[in-house]
């Protein structure tokens, strides 16, 4: 694992963003995976920046979210199709029919999780998988005690990830909850994996994530057994590493940028 320590928020989120940059100048067909959630706001509106200022373009590129909340429409305004089209895809130039999302709405749940896995195998697996972290140490919506080989599937979600969530509905009551996800078998088949972390409040897991033991009660700690993840944290989320100081020796110019 490749763990850069970034003095703030804006810095890991520009790191994370020139990652997909870079990738797409090599790889512009490249399969992207694409997160949810607010972390990962920033590092869209930075994508948008880009495209706006320097043209990268994502036009032979396409995408496959992690996640969709089961209920949901892709026209509901919480639903992740939703998040996409509002914060990436109407804002860059990716072709008609080349994002995709699982549909929440499906008439069978079951048969749209095998056909989105299929998706993503038809497409080649995914080439650069961007990853947020639950506070509970989910990947995608594979909350703790997930199969770490589990393949898209139905999750239940837990209450304290319906928690984390529901500021983005009316009410409690309103957050599903069920959701199509990425199986941790479907995201470890990307060739590379980007996993952004903020906050003091991700410390705790993602300590447990980089220098804990494998287990599926952390699902994310699985990423130890994958051979190219980069983790980009800012000083909060990394203040509970016990190795601190050997990510910062490994990468001091992230940890103390050249005034
Ligand atoms: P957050 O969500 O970016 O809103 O903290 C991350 C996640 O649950 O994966």
């Amino acid at each position: 694992m490749k763990v850069l320590i970034h003095q703030t928020r804006e810095t890991a989120t520009e790191c994370v963003a020139g990652l997909i940059v870079d990738r797409i100048a090599r790889d512009p067909d490249v399969v992207l995976g694409l997160a949810t959630g607010g972390t990962m706001e920033a590092v869209y509106d930075d994508l948008i920046a880009r495209y706006r200022a320097t043209g990268v373009s994502f036009a032979q590129a396409q995408s496959f979210n992690l996640d969709e909340y089961i209920g949901l429409t892709p026209d509901h305004p919480c639903s992740y199709w939703a998040y996409m089209r509002e914060k990436f895809f109407h804002h860059v130039d990716f072709m008609p029919g080349r994002t995709h999302l699982p549909r929440g709405d499906a008439a069978d749940p079951v048969v749209e999780a095998a056909r989105y896995e299929a998706a993503i195998v038809a497409a080649g697996d995914i080439g650069l998988q961007l990853l947020g972290l639950g506070a509970n140490g989910h990947i995608g919506f594979n909350e703790p005690t997930s199969s770490l080989s589990s393949l898209t599937r139905i999750k239940t979600l837990t209450q304290s990830t319906r928690d984390a969530n529901a500021r983005y509905f009316t009410s409690d009551d309103d957050v599903p909850r069920l959701a199509i996800t990425m199986g941790i078998g479907t995201i470890m088949r990307a060739q590379d994996i980007v996993l952004l972390a903020f906050g003091a409040n991700k410390s705790r897991i993602v300590a447990q994530m980089i220098e804990g033991p494998v287990s599926a009660a952390c699902p994310a700690s699985i990423l130890q057994m994958h051979r190219n993840v980069t983790v980009v944290l800012d000083e909060e989320a990394a203040s509970a590493l016990a190795l601190r100081d050997y990510y910062e020796l490994v990468h001091p110019r992230v940890a103390a940028p050249a005034s």
